[in-house]
């Protein structure tokens, strides 16, 4: 049904009259404000609903790593069984895997690399690069060395490094802070 001029005629003196109402009460513009967006669902007057970006979770590492690569849940120590097929490749130099909160990667090398996989500029996730043999965020072209150092910005503050050890028999690497 089409409004009638009538029925608009009574929305807006609705309206005004809710407005008067409540500036007779005394209140200030923010009150009011505030008073409004109570009457609407707070998130639709939030500030910050369009530019806060939403913290991804650290997902869970695929089976073969065992302890913790989350670093929201304390200090990284972990190991990964290299037999197993979810890091297998990372028995092949130039291959890397994102395990927890962190990158591992077995550089050209041979030597293995763990670092925070969390870009300080902006905080996307990061990759290795094979072929320049460094860390590389495609969000706005940081580089990183493979110590975590920054070597081209945006980003300013380095990666955390972390230690990683290799079995004798090249099965399992352990990676602790
Ligand atoms: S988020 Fe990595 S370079 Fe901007």
């Amino acid at each position: 049904m089409k409004p009638t001029n009538q029925m608009k005629s009574n929305s807006a003196t609705e309206t005004m009259k809710r407005g008067e109402f409540l500036r007779s009460l005394g209140l200030s513009t923010g009150a009011l404000m505030a008073f409004y967006c109570m009457g609407t669902g707070l998130t639709a007057c939030s500030k910050s609903d369009s530019n806060d970006p939403t913290p991804t979770p650290t997902p869970t590492p695929a089976a073969g790593v065992t302890g913790n690569a989350d670093t929201s849940k304390g200090a990284i120590s972990f190991t990964v069984d290299l037999t197993n097929a979810n890091y297998s490749k990372l028995k092949t130099s130039g291959q890397y895997a994102i395990i927890g909160s962190l990158i591992v990667a077995k550089a050209k090398s041979g030597s293995f690399i763990a670092l925070s996989k969390t870009c300080t500029h902006e905080g996307f996730e990061v990759k290795y690069r094979a072929a320049q043999d460094d860390i590389y965020c495609d969000n706005h072209g940081s580089e990183y060395s493979l110590t975590g150092a920054v070597d081209v910005g945006p980003a300013t503050k380095p990666l955390t490094q972390y230690k990683t050890s290799l079995s004798a028999d090249g099965n399992t690497l352990t990676v602790t802070a």
